[in-house]
């Protein structure tokens, strides 16, 4: 549900030379098997739209900000990504909704598994009947 979505610190290593984040194993409360990256999303674009039902994935704005619009098919939540050693945890069963993305604006995700379509509830509808 909602109030399982974590937003988590990424260990960083500040240097007046430039900061460094580091994502360890301990990180995150999987082992990550998929990284991807949206990059060059219009202003006016909304990606997501789907809830996974078995796959776990941490949000991080490498750069820019985008809004993430939460919903567990009872209530809802924005965050808004902005900082690049903040991660935002999506645990499974989470209707997502990616908008808002600043120019130059990048997201990466790591996701708890390969990509499966079999995974994906794409229907709103849908995922609201299934009550994951
Ligand atoms: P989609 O899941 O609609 O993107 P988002 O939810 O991030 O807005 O994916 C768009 C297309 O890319 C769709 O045809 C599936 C494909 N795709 C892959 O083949 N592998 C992947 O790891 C991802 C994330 C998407």
């Amino acid at each position: 549900t909602i109030s399982d979505i974590e937003i988590i610190q990424i260990p960083k290593i500040e240097d007046h030379r430039g900061n460094i984040a580091v994502i360890e194993k301990e990180v995150l409360p999987y082992e990550v098997k998929r990284v991807y990256y949206l990059y060059d999303v219009p202003s006016s674009a909304a990606r997501g739209g789907h809830a996974h039902i078995d796959q776990q994935e941490c949000l991080i704005a490498l750069s820019g900000s985008f809004d993430v619009i939460l919903d567990d098919s009872k209530k809802k939540n924005i965050v808004t990504l902005n900082k690049p050693d903040k991660g935002l945890l999506i645990p499974k069963g989470i209707w997502r909704e990616l908008e808002n993305f600043s120019s130059g604006a990048v997201c990466l995700v790591l996701s708890s598994d390969v990509y499966l379509e079999e995974d994906y509830i794409r229907d709103y509808q849908n995922f609201v009947e299934l009550k994951l």
